[in-house]
């Protein structure tokens, strides 16, 4: 296995203005829209922690906190929480800003996304192991076994 590399050298921050054209004729945000930047967030993370292809294999506890309007600034921060072989789970956290109103960020969106390290021939490929470094960061991981775990459990008996 590749040298271990730390959570923190896996963040990633993407940010977007939110357009009409992203938009319903309410104004609100299609989740797809934001569903596709929360990808790429998670996409960057683990193709820095692998240094390889990553595809999205399965996408996790997808919350909407709140709604997001035209105009918004939307950021998006991810970074990998647990590691299997090849699989690596990455949380994404989407915040929304309103920037005419001078409030803080506000938490829109979060969930877990599984990416799978390929090689060359599209095979699915070991990844570094990931060097814990905090609490938060312990707990997390635990968290992700787990539900790595669950998924393998479902997968072998085909309910997934
Ligand atoms: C993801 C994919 C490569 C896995 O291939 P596979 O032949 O099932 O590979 P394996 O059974 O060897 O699993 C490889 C890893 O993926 C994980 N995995 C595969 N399917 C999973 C699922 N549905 N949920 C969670 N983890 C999954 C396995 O647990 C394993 O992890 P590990 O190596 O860390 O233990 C394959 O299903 C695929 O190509 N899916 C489509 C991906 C895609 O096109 N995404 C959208 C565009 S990016």
């Amino acid at each position: 296995m590749a040298r271990e590399k730390a959570v923190r050298e896996t963040y990633t921050e993407l940010a977007q203005v939110m357009l009409i054209h992203q938009a319903n004729a309410a104004g609100n945000i299609h989740g797809g829209e934001i569903m596709k930047l929360m990808d790429s967030a998670a996409g960057v993370c683990a193709i820095k922690h692998s240094g390889k292809i990553c595809v999205t294999a399965r996408v996790d506890e997808l919350q909407f906190h709140r709604p997001i309007y035209v105009g918004s600034l939307v950021t998006c921060t991810s970074k990998v929480v647990y590691v299997g072989k090849s699989s690596m789970e990455i949380y994404v956290l989407v915040e929304v800003e309103d920037l005419a109103s001078g409030r803080p960020r506000e938490k829109a969106l979060s969930g877990y996304f599984t990416m799978v390290a390929l090689d060359k021939s599209g095979r699915p490929t070991e990844v570094p192991g990931l060097k814990i470094e905090t609490e938060e960061e312990q707990t997390l991981f635990e968290e992700g076994r787990a539900r790595y775990k669950s998924y393998k459990l479902k997968r072998e008996k085909g309910k997934n």
